[in-house]
């Protein structure tokens, strides 16, 4: 490990208190965190302790004007225990480009990484072993300086927490076509993963919710005609002859689990094309009895089934008979991540040692 990363060990470890059979997603924390600062130009103060609050000044940029920037990814462990990260370098250079979006520095790789197998070391008796569980991973950066003026920030902290976490969408999920608000348009900021992309995607959640939905389907923010994604998820469309995923135009998030699909699908003979693909299409397609599943893509979701699409007037309705595709790719990329069949794609990376204290 090229990075020295100082460890300040809990005394009051929380593992004990942890039921990991009903672990609510994205509440339970692990016991440590990795930190490091970025001052005067460069990374310093590499370190991992105990999950605590932090002190934020209230002029504080992030929450001013939003530089704030994350990733999600997940631990798991293989049948002796030993942790496995998933495509992790595919995550640092995500968040490489969305901090090259956001004006933020990057952080070199081999800091990402070896905080990365520093902390999941550590915290290896947190990755759940029950089915569909495992140590998701947040690594995060935000800007520090205090300043009431809308300029990118000199300081930032970066840190990674990790959590141990059960499936996002416990339920097959209802979506409706949004045709009012927007998610994101090319040049703007959907393809990074920005905190600001979020906050803006609660009031449409909200309003599908009081409506029986769980989620939106973003449309292109020009025509409202050519589907994006979710903003938790990407989309699949299963057709008897084909398997449809919009292309990353620039307003989609490139999801790494969507990249991991696309591989294992073509890697079994399948035609995936990505492409535009627009929500007349799919009603016409759902009409004309061809269209067999949809599904979302993403770290958190894995494969989430839509049982529910609504257009307008018409409820696109799938039942678990069509969820053949959704649940073969999801077993396939499980058995991959928990080292339970050959990782043709070189996708998994062992923890080997524990780091010491
Ligand atoms: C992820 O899939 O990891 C995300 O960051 C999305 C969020 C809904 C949890």
């Amino acid at each position: 490990m090229a990075n020295q990363i100082k460890i300040n060990k809990t005394k009051n470890s929380r593992l004990a208190t942890v039921d990991f059979k009903h672990i609510p997603f994205g509440r339970v924390f692990s016991d440590h965190m990795f930190e490091a600062d970025y001052l005067d130009g460069k990374w310093t103060n590499f370190n991992i302790r105990p999950v605590e609050p932090l002190a934020i000044h209230p002029a504080n940029l992030a929450l001013h004007y939003g530089q704030s920037i994350f990733e999600g990814m997940k631990a798991f462990a293989d049948k002796d225990g030993n942790p496995l990260l998933f495509r992790p370098e595919m995550h640092a250079h995500r968040m490489n480009a969305s901090a090259a979006r956001m004006s933020m520095p990057s952080i070199p790789e081999d800091l990402f990484l070896d905080a990365l197998e520093a902390l999941v070391s550590l915290e290896r008796d947190w990755i759940p072993n029950e089915p569909g569980s495992s140590l998701y991973v947040r690594p995060i950066m935000f800007a520090t300086d205090e300043y009431i003026g809308v300029a990118a920030s000199q300081t930032y902290k970066f840190l990674i927490l990790t959590l141990p976490v059960g499936p996002y969408y416990s339920q097959p999920v209802k979506l409706i076509v949004e045709d009012h608000f927007v998610r994101a348009v090319a040049g703007g900021t959907g393809e990074a993963k920005t905190a600001g992309n979020y906050a803006a995607s609660l009031l449409p959640a909200k309003l599908a919710r009081e409506k029986g939905y769980d989620q939106v389907m973003w449309m292109d923010a020009h025509e409202f005609k050519y589907i994006q994604e979710v903003g938790t998820m990407n989309l699949f469309f299963v057709f008897k002859d084909k398997i449809v995923t919009p292309a990353t135009d620039g307003a989609i998030l490139k999801g790494i689990t969507r990249d991991s699909f696309i591989h294992i699908l073509r890697d079994w003979g399948y035609q995936v094309e990505e492409r535009p693909i627009s929500i007349d299409e799919v009603a016409s397609g759902y009409r004309k009895g061809e269209l067999i599943e949809i599904f979302g893509s993403g770290t958190a979701a894995v494969a989430s089934q839509v049982c529910l699409l609504t257009y307008g007037d018409l409820d696109m309705t799938f039942d678990e008979s069509n969820w053949e595709m959704s649940k073969k790719l999801k077993s396939t990329l499980e058995h991959i991540r928990h080292g339970e069949e050959e990782d043709r794609f070189g996708w998994v990376v062992p923890i080997a040692h524990p780091v010491m204290a």
